[in-house]
């Protein structure tokens, strides 16, 4: 053992003296948004000190991450890094870790870090924690369909603990990237199409992560990513070019963003897609300019895996040494995987090429972050072998994430009232691979969980003794083995058990049908140009079908899909997403009615794949409609309709609710629009339910044209059979203005529409003028 507790006991004496003199007190809470300029003083003349004596080494030692042990979330490092992971640690060369966890593991590597390095400096340990750690939640696009901040940031709060209980203190999300193409895999890891609604949920995700204490041990530091574009990636294709305009990075993708810094967000990753021909990971105006400066964002920006290094294969960086300078010339403050830092940063200084202020800067992020975590007063916080025994997998987690689950849950149609299910008498057949399968309701972002943990649709409805249930396959989805990286196989010819499935129809009164995706056909690195039921699943509910058309098809997937014949023949159809641990459960409450559905859709469902980019808040065009029979000259497919097949905010319930007495106050003047909207919402049906009443504007004419419909308020309300609501909205210069190309926000004179209902394309309208 080399100097073991000697060098923390030195640091932290040097911190000790740097206290007393500013006479604060450090064991008080501190994160951005709350209190107090003083606790950030501290901070900052701890960081000075410590700054004040390390080597410009071992200040990029601070912006170099390692991955761990065997968790591989991205192509694998050049042969030989791996092995110097040790070597380098005890050299003070590695400022954090990724994916290492477990209190065992995480003690190791922290004790390397503190105990056996120079100056002891704690590792901070980051880990794709998207949707729960080891009870898992259902994946963010489903969360998002809940329309429910309280119980999305209920979820990430569960996510934080159980993380914080293995070791970890830093998670990857959220992922606040807007997308309209659900080609694109990662769809299943945002909220959608929205930036509205999108920027909503990056403020409750983030604050559910980090708490109102971010050096509490069981509150965790979140990373907006992925900054950015990554969502418009050009045909769905995941990491593909994005070339977009000043209108769209404003308006759509930059509000969620900056929703998280509101929210207090201490991490920041850039992206891997370059944007208008500069990769996002040296893209000094994203990260400089708006980021650092305008949005006066003062944590750290990781890169994204290997990123630093990829801006070669872009044709951007001539070599590893150029892709390093660039990036640090950039703005991002810490290399995940590329290792380039480590290999050129001190180089490039000696050469004079990088300011050594470069280096001391992004050193200060990520040491304040460090302080902020409270890791100097004890490195080992999170890792308690007893904690983490108790906490991870509790009843009591397993319960919020049952609860987020069955709010996830979207009904997109139900005629004849198919749903819910009689309780008795009836003879149901469960058809399905994955009305049994354990393991795709976790998705694909679940290193942490066990393998098959989930609770399977199957089991789900065998709780429900009093009906008769038969099960069968019907059919694989897949071949061969499915899990994170691998390419996943399609069954596209083996139908040898439909007959089975055909059998089980026959004699039922309901037929449930389990379809969609396994867990790992969205997510990262998997983009898919056609988007129907995979493989032969539709040609199994045709036969199916034909044999007995009462069918109840739940849905499970990652992302929206194309399932025109099911809409137009199949009675009840369900979105069931992929749900987390406890994903049979909530479908079997949904299905059977003990739980009313009240999920609206955050994406719009095109009805083929030939129509995306497909999404509500579209520009009108010049010419949006049909100038006469048979006239080809609008804008419009001879092939398909323009609508989409399900509505953004689209979602029915079992019961039914109506909308009228729309008002609006239009006395507001231009300087400081108030305009207030309130509508009365009646619950017609027979069950009590929820409602999620959606507002959207429409500014008619504008310097920069506007969208059809935008999304500026939402509220989630439970009526009981009969009863009435009064719902009020206010709409103000945040929501009536928007950027326009020079990247000011403006509110302009004029008139505008405002519509409220049940999804947006179901609505009652109102209008008013700003003067
Ligand atoms: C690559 C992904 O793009 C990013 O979101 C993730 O956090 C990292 N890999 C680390 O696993």
């Amino acid at each position: 053992m080399r100097n073991n507790n000697i060098n923390f006991i030195v640091i932290t004496l040097i911190f000790f003296l740097v206290s007393c003199k500013k006479s604060v007190n450090t064991s008080e809470p501190l994160v951005s948004n709350i209190n107090s300029v003083e606790l950030n003083k501290a901070i900052e003349a701890k960081v000075d000190s410590l700054l004040s004596i390390m080597t410009l080494e071992e200040k990029i030692g601070q912006m170099n991450q390692y991955n761990g042990f065997w968790d591989l979330t991205g192509p694998k490092p050049e042969e030989g890094i791996a092995a110097k992971k040790y070597d380098h640690l005890r050299k003070g060369l590695v400022g954090s870790m990724l994916n290492v966890r477990g209190v065992k593991d995480v003690k190791t590597v922290q004790k390397i870090a503190v105990e056996e390095s120079r100056l002891g400096i704690p590792l901070i340990i980051g880990f794709d924690v998207i949707h729960g750690y080891k009870t898992i939640s259902p994946i963010p696009l489903a969360e998002a369909a809940s329309w429910d901040m309280e119980a999305i940031k209920k979820s990430a709060e569960v996510a934080a603990q159980e993380a914080s209980a293995a070791g970890i203190n830093w998670t990857f999300a959220p992922m606040v990237d807007i997308s309209r193409d659900a080609r694109w895999g990662r769809v299943m890891e945002g909220a959608g199409e929205d930036p509205f609604l999108g920027s909503k949920i990056a403020e409750a995700r983030v604050k559910g992560f980090q708490g109102d204490d971010l050096s509490a041990n069981n509150t965790i530091v979140a990373c907006a990513k992925h900054f950015a574009g990554y969502g418009f990636a050009e045909s769905g294709r995941d990491y593909n070019t994005v070339d977009i305009g000043t209108s769209t990075l404003n308006n759509i993708i930059f509000p969620p963003f900056k929703a998280t810094i509101k929210a207090g967000v201490r991490t920041f990753m850039n992206s891997f897609n370059e944007l208008n021909g500069v990769p996002a990971t040296g893209n000094k105006f994203l990260q400089r300019d708006i980021l650092k400066n305008d949005w006066k964002f003062d944590g750290f920006i990781v890169s994204d895996w290997g990123s630093i290094g990829e801006m070669v294969a872009h044709g951007y960086a001539k070599d590893g040494k150029a892709a390093a300078e660039m990036a640090i010339s950039g703005g991002a403050d810490m290399d995940m995987e590329s290792y380039l830092y480590a290999a050129h940063l001190a180089e490039l200084v000696e050469e004079g090429k990088i300011d050594e202020k470069l280096i001391n800067d992004a050193a200060r992020r990520v040491l304040r972050i460090k302080f902020e975590l409270g890791l100097f007063d004890d490195p080992y916080k999170y890792c308690n072998k007893k904690r983490e025994e108790e906490i991870i997998g509790s009843a009591s987690n397993h319960k919020t994430v049952l609860d987020i689950a069955k709010k996830s849950i979207v009904l997109l149609k139900n005629e004849n009232s198919t749903l819910p299910l009689k309780k008795k008498g009836q003879k149901i057949a469960l058809i399905g691979a994955l009305a049994s399968d354990k393991n795709s309701p976790l998705g694909s972002w679940r290193i942490g969980a066990e393998d098959n943990s989930a609770i399977s649709v199957l089991e789900g409805m065998q709780k429900y003794e009093d009906n008769i249930l038969t099960y069968t396959k019907g059919a694989n989805v897949t071949i061969g083995e499915t899990k994170f990286g691998i390419e996943t196989k399609i069954n596209t010819t083996d139908k040898s058990e439909f007959q089975n499935a055909v059998k089980a129809a026959r004699n039922a009164d309901v037929v449930i049908m389990v379809l969609g995706e396994i867990g790992f056909q969205s997510g990262e690195g998997r983009s898919r140009t056609e988007i129907g039921l995979p493989g032969v699943q539709q040609e199994l509910l045709e036969t199916v079908y034909k044999e007995n058309p009462n069918i109840v098809l739940v849905l499970t997937n990652g992302r929206p899909l194309a399932i025109t014949w099911a809409d137009k023949n199949i009675p009840a159809i369900v979105e069931a997403w992929h749900l987390g641990s406890q994903s049979g459960n909530a479908i079997a409450q949904v299905l059977y009615g003990d739980y009313n559905p009240s999920g609206k859709l955050p994406m719009t469902f095109p009805r083929s794949v030939g129509q995306i980019p497909i999404y509500y808040n579209y520009k009108n065009t010049g010419r949006p409609t049909l100038p006469a029979p048979d006239v080809v000259f609008w804008s419009h497919y001879s092939d398909q309709k323009n609508t989409p097949l399900y509505a953004f905010g689209h979602g029915l319930s079992y019961t039914s609710f109506k909308y009228k007495n729309l008002e609006v106050d239009n006395t507001s003047s231009i300087n400081n629009p108030e305009i207030k909207v309130s509508v009365d919402i009646t619950n017609t049906g027979k069950y009590e339910g929820k409602e999620v009443a959606q507002l959207y504007i429409r500014d008619l004419f504008a310097s920069v044209t506007r969208p059809v419909k935008e999304l500026k308020g939402f509220e989630l309300i439970s009526l009981q059979p009969g009863e009435t609501k009064t719902i009020h909205f206010e709409l103000d210069s945040e929501t009536l203005g928007f950027y326009d190309n020079s990247g000011q926000w403006v509110v302009e004179p004029g008139e505008f529409k405002v519509f409220v209902g049940g999804s947006s394309n179901k609505t009652i309208e109102s209008n008013f003028e700003l003067q």
